[in-house]
This record gives structure tokens, sequence and C-alpha cells, in this order.
């Protein structure tokens, strides 16, 4: 079977930190593997914006080498002829009338400007925008995470922006939530007539949302120092998982519906704060380990600051206080360097009332829903069956297994094409509302407020494990285990 793409208006995509990591990393070979797959009008255009003296030419030598694994390497200089850079420095003047010219030149063309710049540049670069005019029309503004560091820095931003371009014209970006299983869930849940009767506290145990990298903070340690993982991940990617899993059915798929429901989510998460902060989270910072079968330096060697109190890995016991969902944890975490890349949301169901078996039949799991996000994108439900053949009633459990590449033999699009062309489109249902971020921060504030408060550094855990042993307390305690198949 072979993916299917809707055309989009022809469009320029103005990429701000156009050399950064984001862009060429994820952004640019995006946006190529949608020329590929002819998805990209003739007239359209990327145009990268830095501070670097570059031109044209030598963006697009760059962008060769950088691109060079990203697809059919035969297209590629045909795609570069659409790529353009400017180089302009978002505090001074100078460069930002031929830029407005440039612009000018489509007027017709949906305008998309991608801030993947540090968030205190967001400011200064949206006022230029609006200086300039380039606000009016079909234009669009993305804001790459993190937006702000607390909840007083995104009112800032939120506000600024405000001034320039309208809440519909802003996409706030939120890379997981253009992942093929986040959308997945809604069709499972909402397209399935199964799943909902029994998705609620009467029937369902426990949830888990793990993601877990292999990688370390490497040439980032600078940026993620500042950040840590529970404004680097849990702020916004997992608590956007969360949201996925516990809303009410929206009324429609329109933009607001789904997240007017999101909104209700975040509302209802019971305070983590001073008073009960210590049961509730673990922060760990990983130590020299082995991964991937390689010795690896510690978080703190890496970033050349032995005092650093960041945390790499953060485990959390969330609930969630309204009728559906009252009684029911969601164990939370996330963490660089452990052993497996994985993400996955496990929902762990209600064991039976009562068992029939003899105890040779062997013992009765919980059936679990286990959505893959990465790597292997797919969706497991977890049975109990019989063990087929002679030898008595013996139970097995195994799963019901679905993976979304051999089931359809497509290769799934990367989060970015997806939401890119979202925003050429203006549709918004995939990106974060302004009161959405607040509210996730208003829950995360008070998380770091105790962490600060306590004084206690995180607990260290080797590279190559899975997170400082009171992680495993965390679930433990509770008479539950992380779920194993992940393990
Ligand atoms: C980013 C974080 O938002 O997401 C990174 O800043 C993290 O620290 C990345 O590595 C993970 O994204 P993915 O799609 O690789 O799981």
């Amino acid at each position: 079977m072979t993916a299917t793409s809707q055309t989009v208006e022809a469009f320029d995509l103005v990429i701000f930190g156009g050399t950064g990591d984001l862009a060429l990393r994820k952004l640019l070979p995006a946006m190529f593997h949608r020329f590929v797959d002819g998805q990209l009008p003739a007239t359209s255009r990327i145009i990268g914006i830095a501070r670097e003296a570059l031109d044209d030419d030598g963006y697009r030598s760059q962008l060769r080498t950088s691109l060079a694994d990203a697809g059919d390497a035969a297209k590629l200089d045909t795609f570069l002829q659409q790529v353009f850079y400017r180089s302009l420095d978002a505090r001074k003047d100078e460069g930002w009338s031929d830029f407005a010219t440039l612009i000018g030149e489509y007027a017709d063309h949906v305008r998309v400007f991608y801030l993947s710049t540090s968030p205190e540049l967001f400011v200064d670069i949206c006022g230029r925008l609006g200086n300039y005019k380039l606000n009016e029309g079909k234009s669009r503004v993305v804001l790459e995470k993190p937006i702000g560091r607390d909840l007083d820095s995104a009112n800032q931003i939120n506000d600024a922006v405000g001034k320039v371009f309208d809440e519909s014209q802003t996409f706030r970006i939120d890379h997981y939530l253009g992942k093929e299983t986040v959308q997945n869930l809604l069709a499972l849940r909402f397209g399935n007539a199964l799943f909902e009767p029994l998705w609620n506290n009467a029937h369902i145990d426990h949830v888990q949302i793990t993601v877990a990298e292999t990688l370390g903070t490497g040439n980032r340690s600078a940026y993620y120092d500042r950040s840590g993982a529970l404004r680097d991940m849990v702020q916004n990617h997992i608590l956007q998982l969360l949201c996925m899993v516990a809303m009410e059915p929206p009324s429609s798929l329109a933009p607001d519906a789904v997240r007017d429901e999101k909104l209700k989510v975040l509302h209802s998460l019971k305070p983590i704060d001073d008073s009960n902060a210590a049961q509730l989270s673990v922060r760990g910072q990983y130590r020299a380990g082995v991964a991937e079968g390689a010795k690896v330096p510690g978080y703190l060697d890496e970033l050349g600051n032995q005092k650093s109190g960041t945390e790499t890995f953060v485990a959390l016991k969330a609930e969630i206080a309204n009728w559906r969902w009252a009684g029911v944890p969601f164990y939370l975490r996330t963490g660089k360097r452990l052993p497996d890349r994985v993400s996955e949301i496990v929902v762990a169901f209600k064991p039976v009332p009562h068992s029939i078996f003899d105890a040779s039949a062997g013992t009765l799991a919980q059936n679990r829903l286990v959505l893959r996000l990465q790597p292997d994108e797919g969706v497991k439900l977890w049975l109990t069956i019989k063990h087929p053949g002679p030898g008595g009633l013996r139970l097995r459990h195994v799963p019901l297994d679905m993976s979304f590449a051999e089931a359809f033999g497509v290769s799934q699009p990367d989060a970015y094409e997806r939401l890119l062309l979202d925003v050429v489109r203006g549709n918004p249902t995939l990106f974060m509302r302004r009161d959405e971020v607040e509210a996730a921060w208003h829950w995360a504030g008070p998380i770091l407020a105790a962490w600060s408060a306590s004084g206690e550094a995180p607990r260290p855990y080797s590279a190559g494990s899975w997170g400082p042993s009171a992680a495993v307390a965390l679930i433990e305690r509770d008479g539950r285990t992380w779920n194993e198949d992940s393990e």
C-alpha cells in the first residue's frame, strides 16, 4: 500500500534558527520528504534565517551534507532550488527590509514563520515581523518549545506574540502530537466501540507513560542544563500524551473541541508540591556507565560543571481528580541514557474479579493495551489464552500485535512532516492553545519549586540503567511494576 498525500496551497516556510540543530535534523528533512512525495507546490520556498553570514549557495551546500542521507539523493539538487537563506539578527534592523521585500514577492503565499530559536528571541522576532507587516494576510507563526521556563515567562512570551499574531495564527508545536501512534489513539478510542466503555476507573487499574532515550545530552548540554527533564519532556510531550489518553470524547475533531477536552484534563491534575513531592516524584542524573555497548561519561562531565543539579530523569505518580479517573494513577517517566529508546503508553486493566482456574493453569495477568510510539510503532493488546494443544488447560499471556509498518507496508512520516503541513493548511488541532501551555506550567511549577526548596540533589543512576532505584520503588510501593516489555 502506498501513502496518499494531499496537496497544499503554495507557501513560504521561514525558519528562524535555520542553521540550528532542529532545522537541520528535523525541519529541512521533513520538507525534503514532502518534496520527494510531490507535495511541495512548485513556487513554495523555504527560507533559512540565522545570524551567520551565508548566501543561498552557502546554505545549500550545508544542507547538501546534512540531507545526504535523508532520502532520494537524486532529487536533492532540485529540492535545494526551492531553498534560500537570509542573514538576520532578531535584535538589529539591518536586512529586515530586504527580507520583507523577498516575502512580498509572493503576496498570495501562505507564510509560515517557524521560530526555532531560543525563546528569549521570540519577542524580538515577532516585533519585527509586525513592524514590517509580515503578520498580515495568510501568515502564521510556529513557536517551538520550550515556551518559557515557568508560568510567568510563558505568559510574557504569549502576551508579546499575541500583540502581533492572533491566537488563530499561532501554532505552538509539540511534535509528539504529530506521531502516528498518538493520532491512532484517537482512532482507537473513538473509532471502536470496544474500548470506551472500559476506559475509566471501574476497569482501568493504572496507566504508564514512558519516554526513554539512550542518548545523553551531548552538544545540547548547555541548553539542557537550564531546562532538565521536567521542563524538556514532561511539561509538554508527556502531559500531551496523558491528555490524549485521559480526555473525554470531544464532540468532533474541530481544533477547539479537542483542545477544550485536553484543557479540562490539565485542570484536573492533582497538585504535586512541597507537601507530597517526596512521595510522588523522583528525579535522577546519569553518571558514567555503558550505553549501547560503549562506555559513556556522566552528565556532569559532559557538561563540564560538577555542580549542576539538573535532572536528566524524572518519574512521577500523577492523578487526575475527576469522575472518570479518580483513584487511577498515571505513572510517568522519562530520561536520558536509559537502556533502550522506547516511548510507549501502557493502559493496564483491572484483574478479573474471581479466578475459576486451578493453580496448575498458571497465573492470570492483567490485560494491557500497549501503544508504542517508537520504535516499531504499533499497538499490542495483551490477552490471556489457553496454550494450544494437549497438556491440560494452561494459561498464556500473549499479545494481539499490530505493527503499523508491517500491517500497512507504509513508512511512517516524521511527526514534523505532518505538523508543518497542518500549519500550512491552517489546522491547529494538533497544536497547543495558549491556555493549555499555561495550565501545564501551572501544574509543573510547584513540582520544580518543591525540588528546589528541598535542596536535595537528583539521585545518581548509571548510564544504561533504568534510572534511580527510587523510580522502581515509586511504582512497586503500590504493588505494580513498570511494563516489562520495555525493560
Ligand atoms: C525534544 C527534547 O523535544 O524531544 C529532546 O527537547 C528529546 O531532549 C526529543 O530528545 C525527543 O524526541 P523524539 O521524537 O526523538 O522522541
